[in-house]
């Protein structure tokens, strides 16, 4: 059984326009939702923040915390991560919020409608910033091809231990659907590659290199 508590992101984030509109992503929170799964049944506790989806937690040892845009996501990180041996950022946080919310409902005219939009923080790279020696930061990296080079990007960027590269051009894989096909990389490379599979035997692999990196670094449990 393992003794440790994980902070996990999952989902879209919603940022809204006005009342009635928002912009989002196809993000389902399956992979999210399956990883913090896979650590609740490993013995794990595990914190998840997820953006608006339409799934449920099975396991009690999962304290969910439902946020819609990315500053309450960013705000639950920092308030949970410090007692937190790790976190893995699934959610496809919106990169962009409209810089005003109009409180009315923006009515339809003739003309071009141009909507400001400012950057969201980068909750990855806030937590990668402040993480003890014990404890781990893992990323994914949605691309739109499979691009090993932008993913080790992200993963010193972010100050990351682990990345897991994603590629929407991939077949099946990636936010709609069920199944994924996945490449996980370290500060050295490649050190994990997947066929295409569910979700949920995904979070299997992913979780058992965590807990292995976990437990090969002195200091950690
Ligand atoms: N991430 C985050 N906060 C953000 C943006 C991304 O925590 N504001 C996290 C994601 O959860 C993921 C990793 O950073 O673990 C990479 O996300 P991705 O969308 O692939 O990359 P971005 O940094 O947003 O860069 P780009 O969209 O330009 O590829």
């Amino acid at each position: 059984m393992l003794n440790i508590t994980y902070l996990v992101t999952a989902g879209p984030t919603h940022e809204q326009i006005d009342p009635v509109r928002y912009i989002g992503n196809y993000s389902s929170g399956k992979m999210g939702f399956a990883i913090a799964e896979r650590l609740a049944q490993l013995g794990a506790k595990v914190i998840l923040v997820t953006g608006p989806v339409s799934l449920e937690v099975q396991n009690p040892a999962i304290t969910r915390v439902d946020v819609v845009s990315a500053d309450q996501m960013f705000e639950k990180c920092q308030d949970y991560f410090p007692t937190c041996d790790g976190a893995i950022m699934v959610a496809a946080v919106a990169d962009y919020k409209p810089v005003h919310f109009s409180p009315e409902k923006i009515k339809r005219t003739d003309e071009n409608l141009t909507i400001t939009l400012c950057p969201n923080p980068d909750i990855a790279a806030s937590l990668g910033k402040v993480k003890r020696k014990d404890q781990l930061v893992v990323g994914f990296a949605l691309e739109t091809a499979a691009d090993e080079k932008k993913a080790m990007l992200k993963l010193q960027q972010k100050n990351l231990d682990l990345i897991i590269l994603n590629s929407l051009g991939d077949h099946q894989a990636g936010f709609k659907y069920d199944t994924n096909k996945i490449t996980i990389l370290d500060s050295t490379g490649v050190v994990f590659t997947s066929e295409l599979k569910l979700k949920s035997e995904l979070a299997i692999d992913i979780v058992a290199k965590i807990i292995e990196i976990q437990q090969s670094r002195p200091g950690m449990c």
